[in-house]
């Protein structure tokens, strides 16, 4: 279809908003819309959106308010808010902003086209409903596309877990698993269409129990292994995981599946047993402990990563210290980490809360130590030789920006190089948020 519109997309918050974006932008696609970089020259912007921090719900307004002049000066302008804020608050946005035109939840973006089109002469359009189909095999896709190297693939949305902070289950709904021959069939297009790596996409992926290709439910480890076939797959990442899901079979793929990175995303979010408990995250510290010695264990190189909240609702100093002493014991090659802040309708935002000061005093504190733990590993990179993925181009000349297996960034200077490429590099350097390397045969 010829593109005549231009559709404007701000994405926030974690990669399932970015490839929930990269397929509506997609489906639009195939509606007549064209993407572009520039609120200024666009027919719609979409705003697709996060809220599982107070800051980042807040944002949207902000963001939207930046638009009053821009739709003052084109009525045709539409507005949409897409995502997890678009699901909680719907109707309400409208009501806050009425610049708003059009409001799609996370479960409804196969009828985004469609929302869009009738979304004229002021007609508000919302559809925050969670339908039982599939919605990704509903979306249109776009045809043999040029994509970067890696990319995203959801699997697997929503969450059954429910714990005390967390609006996911709230948002995104429960638990629900793409069958595997869809999936089997979106990574052979995206091969097709250049990539060598695919990073699974869940809110828990590891819990991921789709449809197999015998009929019977598979597991996340089955499905990584039917991927493992896939011609032209070099690569293969997911994220992000629940403790409790980490099953025998994927523990033991992480040694013997030679596509399977050796990195892994597992938030523990506090090293107090009471804490966790009051998080309602049924795994403790030390079972936590022993996950990660059984996945060293089968591969011991494997890079750890978590996330953490600081300051959940009684948290003591002695709590905290908890947290601290399981970061040391663990070691983090990366890490995420927040304050925590209360969110409508979850069971912790009725409890006590610890202040602000104590709050930002035990981030700071706790980030000290990660970003000691993440230099400390990134400098043992120095000497040896990993495999890098190249992904785009660097500032300077020549230079080009990839993905070590452990998921470094890794700058090379080398005109002989190309983007797409995977190449064994031998790293010289090691600087603030990067290594710095050579080809090396
Ligand atoms: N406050 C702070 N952090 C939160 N997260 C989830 N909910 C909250 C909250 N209410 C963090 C958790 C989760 C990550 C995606 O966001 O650490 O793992
Ligand atoms: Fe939220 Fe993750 Fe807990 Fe589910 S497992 S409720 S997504 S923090």
């Amino acid at each position: 279809m010829e593109k005549t519109k231009k559709l404007f997309i701000k994405t926030y918050g974690c990669q399932m908003n970015v490839y929930d974006s990269e397929r509506m932008s997609e489906a639009l696609g195939e509606d007549g819309y064209e993407e572009t970089l520039n609120p200024n020259e666009a027919d719609m912007i979409l705003l697709n959106t996060c809220h599982i921090r107070e800051k980042a719900a807040e944002k949207v307004y902000s963001e939207l308010g930046r638009f009053k002049e821009l739709k003052a000066n084109k009525p045709d302008l539409k507005i949409g808010v897409a995502g997890c804020v678009a699901q909680a608050e719907g109707e309400e946005i409208i009501k806050r902003q009425p610049l708003v035109d059009l409001i799609v939840g996370p479960q409804s973006y196969q009828n985004i086209a469609d929302l869009a089109s009738n979304a004229v002469d002021g007609r508000k359009q919302i559809d925050i409903a969670f339908p039982e189909e599939d919605k990704f095999s509903l979306l249109k896709q776009k045809r043999a596309g040029q994509r970067g190297p890696s990319a995203f693939l959801t699997v697997q949305e929503g969450c059954d877990k429910f714990c005390a902070f967390c609006v996911v289950p709230y948002t995104r709904g429960a638990e629900n698993s793409r069958p595997v021959s869809r999936v089997i069939d979106e990574a052979k297009h995206l091969v097709e269409s250049g990539v060598k790596e695919i990073t699974l996409l869940g809110q828990n992926v590891n819990a991921y129990h789709g449809t197999g290709l015998d009929g019977k439910e598979w597991s996340l480890a089955k499905l990584i292994w039917e991927l493992e076939k896939v011609d032209g797959l070099a690569r293969i990442r997911f994220t992000t995981s629940h403790p409790n899901d980490m099953t025998p079979d994927l523990i033991e793929a992480h040694g013997t599946c030679k596509k399977l990175m050796p990195y892994l995303h597992l938030p523990v979010q506090s090293g107090s047993n009471k804490i966790l408990k009051r998080m309602n995250r049924s795994h403790n510290a030390e079972s936590y402990l022993s996950l990660i010695s059984k996945i060293r264990e089968v591969r011991p190189d494997i890079l750890i990563s978590g996330d953490f909240i600081v300051g959940f609702p009684e948290e003591t100093d002695k709590d905290f210290e908890d947290t601290i002493s399981l970061i040391k014991n663990i070691e983090y090659g990366q890490a995420f980490s927040f304050k925590y802040s209360t969110r409508p309708g979850t069971p912790a935002a009725e409890r006590d809360q610890v202040s602000e000061e104590v709050k930002t005093a035990r981030l700071h504190k706790l980030q000290d130590l990660i970003k000691k733990q993440q230099k400390n590993i990134q400098d043992k990179m120095i000497g040896r030789k990993v495999h890098v993925l190249f992904e785009r181009k660097g500032r300077f000349d020549n230079q080009l920006v990839g993905k070590s297996e452990y998921l470094h960034a890794v700058n090379v200077t080398d005109p002989t190089i190309s983007v797409g490429e995977l190449k064994q590099v031998h790293i010289d350097k090691s600087n603030p948020n990067s290594l710095s390397g050579s080809v090396s045969n």
